[in-house]
């Protein structure tokens, strides 16, 4: 059996490592190892305190996904989470003061590890969250409960409901870290050693269930909760964040022991739901896209410490955009000093939309604009690690642009091209050094929409496509490598949906009855209100559908109901998707799943078009 947590003991104080590579997820075994260790150290004379932290590289990322693949009964969900709330309950009634020392994160399971602990010191860079809702899921092991009475009700109902990761900055002023640190891990040691020392010194053992001055304004928790509610009801395909408002409510009203008797209940409900399923299914989608075939982990990848872009039109500008939001220089080329001068004001129009709601300050605006130098020559292009083209879809100009950029650029600076229509090979030909060129297709606007597909050419580097994937995931975007294929994947899916809403327009639905049953299916808008995303030319598809004829599958034209509708639209975009896997222009359906949530608004909840159809055929063969 593993060690998952190493036991030492430092000038009276018990220092606890849990590790369990690679993010110390609490799988089987972990928190039984954890428990062991918090015993030793009650029992220990010699111990005054205890600091329990992560090894590597994070504190804990939660409760290991895998298992809830694993579950089919309720009873097993509630067997789960009974066991861990039984064993945090132990660890938050030991009779020594427990801190957990938090560095990277401290996700889900992990932050309600940390809860159950004493009290909580992180690094000043660590990030705390329960990003539960993300997998369809609420905080399983006490969560619910805890956290309100840490940081109130308002703040955990947006953490619960919105999944998102919290600063350590924010979560010492709401309450839920007792002190930060700068420095690294060994500082981050240092100092929960002292910590440790000054609360077993004054004797103060303080336990979170026992908390109740964040819940005093019980009307106003009420309203709190009513109010999410109220602005959560048009998503109703994940039920988690209604969970979420349950248990945090509960959480409110209940003493803490029947709160988390209904928190059990709830996770049980959710953790069986399709949306949990399908959700866990992307997550995990997710990280095998970041393994490519002929690219091994330890590919080297080069910092990229300065980027330009070509074009400075609205992709372009957008990209520029993307990089100085991840705090990479870069330079802005375009032949037009006109163009460039409107696109830079573009950009600085569109950062004050943030200034307004708050979420930059004008001088970090400041900052950003001054990481873009705006030039209509290639001077300064020898200084950089990638160029981005993002010019018009004109074969000859690219050509030459790769022609230029060959000689303009140093050996090893990455070539981009933003093309979705020609082959990337074409353009390494023409650099002379095709082994440093590929495709990153943003979809606009860029510096919001999350996807990239990264498009590996035949004669495309290993290093290049692994020094993509790694500077996609920082510009914090996610990447999907894809061969070439006319269109690329994401707007070859999205033609498909669209064709297949004319051919049923042609059989007797009305566009409003298809865009309604695919808005309620979960699609942000129908096919026939969202004519302009994600770049793809819908009167192209139009006219195309128009010339080879309507091969209408119904003998005639007549009702269609909603189902009818959703299911031909995703039979539809399944078989295209398995063209796509057949000419090998995606290696995985999982890639296809991602690349359609992330592309053109694939209702995350239901998996993506590749799941979704696996399923339904499950389903109908039962
Ligand atoms: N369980 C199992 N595996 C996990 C995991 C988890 N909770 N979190 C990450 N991993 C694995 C990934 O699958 C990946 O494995 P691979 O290398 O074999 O593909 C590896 O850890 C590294 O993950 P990333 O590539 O995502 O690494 P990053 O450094 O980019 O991100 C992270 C690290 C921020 C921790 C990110 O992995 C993450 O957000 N993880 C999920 C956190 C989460 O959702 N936690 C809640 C779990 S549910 C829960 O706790 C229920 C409880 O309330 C009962």
């Amino acid at each position: 059996m593993p060690a998952f947590a190493q036991y030492d003991v430092r000038d009276g104080v018990a220092v606890i490592t849990i590790d369990n590579p690679p993010v110390n997820a609490i799988g089987p075994g972990v928190l039984e190892a954890i428990e062991e260790s918090v015993e030793r150290g009650v029992a220990d004379p010699g111990v005054r305190a205890l600091v329990l932290i992560g090894a590597g590289a994070t504190f804990v990322a939660g409760a290991d996904i895998n298992i809830f693949r694993a579950l089919t009964t309720r009873e097993q969900a509630l067997e789960g989470t009974a066991m861990m709330h039984a064993r945090f309950r132990r660890i938050e009634d030991a009779s020594k003061p427990a801190i957990a020392a938090i560095h990277g994160h401290a996700l889900g399971g992990g932050l309600e590890l940390a809860m159950a602990c004493h009290y909580r010191i992180a690094a000043n860079d660590a990030r705390v969250g329960q990003p539960e809702v993300l997998l369809g899921l609420i905080p399983g092991a006490g969560g619910t409960q805890r956290l309100p009475r840490l940081c109130g009700p308002v703040m955990a109902l947006d953490m619960c409901t919105g999944g998102q990761p919290v600063a350590a900055p924010k979560a010492l002023a709401s309450g839920i870290l007792d002190r930060i640190v700068d420095g690294n891990r060994q500082n981050l040691i240092d100092a929960a050693l002292a910590f440790a020392r000054e609360r077993a010194a004054g004797g103060e053992i303080r336990r979170t269930r026992d908390r109740a001055d964040k819940l005093a304004d019980i009307d106003a928790a009420r309203r709190a909760c009513d109010e999410r509610r109220a602005a959560l009801e048009p998503i109703a395909q994940n039920p988690a964040p209604y969970a979420a408002i349950n248990a945090i409510e509960a959480a409110c009203m209940l003493p803490f022991d029947a709160g988390s008797a209904l928190e059990r209940e709830l996770f049980a409900d959710c953790v069986l739901s399709d949306a949990s399923r399908a959700l866990v299914h992307l997550f995990f989608a997710e990280r095998e896209a970041a393994k490519v075939a002929g690219v091994s982990r330890d590919t080297p990848t080069l910092d990229i410490g300065r980027a330009a872009v070509l074009g400075a039109g609205r992709l372009g500008g957008g990209i520029a955009r993307t990089y100085v939001d991840a705090g990479i220089p870069v330079l802005l080329k375009d032949v037009s000093q006109a163009a460039l001068a409107r696109e830079m004001q573009t950009i600085r129009r569109s950062y004050q939309s943030s200034v307004l709601n708050g979420t930059l300050t004008p001088e970090a605006v400041e900052r950003r604009m001054a990481l873009i130098t705006p030039t209509t020559a290639l001077d300064e292009f020898d200084t950089v690690d990638i160029v981005t083209e993002a010019l018009v879809e004109d074969l000859k100009v690219k050509t030459s642009v790769f022609a230029d950029l060959g000689c303009a650029t140093r050996a090893g600076c990455l070539l981009a091209s933003t093309t979705a229509t020609f082959d990337v090979d074409e353009l390494a030909r023409a650099s002379g050094r095709p082994a440093s060129v590929i495709g990153h297709h943003y979809f606009r606007p860029a510096y919001t929409m999350p996807l990239i597909e990264i498009v590996r050419g035949r004669g495309t580097g290993p290093e290049v496509v692994a020094t993509s994937l790694k500077l996609v995931k920082r510009l914090g975007k996610v990447g999907v490598v894809v061969g070439h294929c006319v269109d690329l994947v994401a707007n070859r899916m999205l033609a498909s949906y669209v064709r297949e809403a004319y051919l049923l327009l042609d059989e007797g639905a009305s566009a409003r009855q298809i865009d309604r049953a695919l808005t309620r299916f979960g699609m942000p808008a129908g096919p026939f209100a969202m004519e302009d995303v994600a770049d793809i030319d819908v009167a192209r598809i139009r006219q195309q559908v128009r010339q080879h004829g309507v091969k209408r599958r119904a003998a005639t034209r007549g009702a269609v109901t909603e189902d009818e509708i959703v299911g031909r639209i995703t039979t539809a975009l399944a078989s295209e998707g398995a063209h796509v896997l057949k000419e090998g222009c995606a290696s995985r359906p999982g890639d296809i799943d991602i690349i359609c949530c992330y592309g053109f608004g694939f209702p995350r909840a239901r998996g993506g078009p590749m799941y979704y159809a696996h399923n339904q055929r499950l389903t109908t063969d039962d």
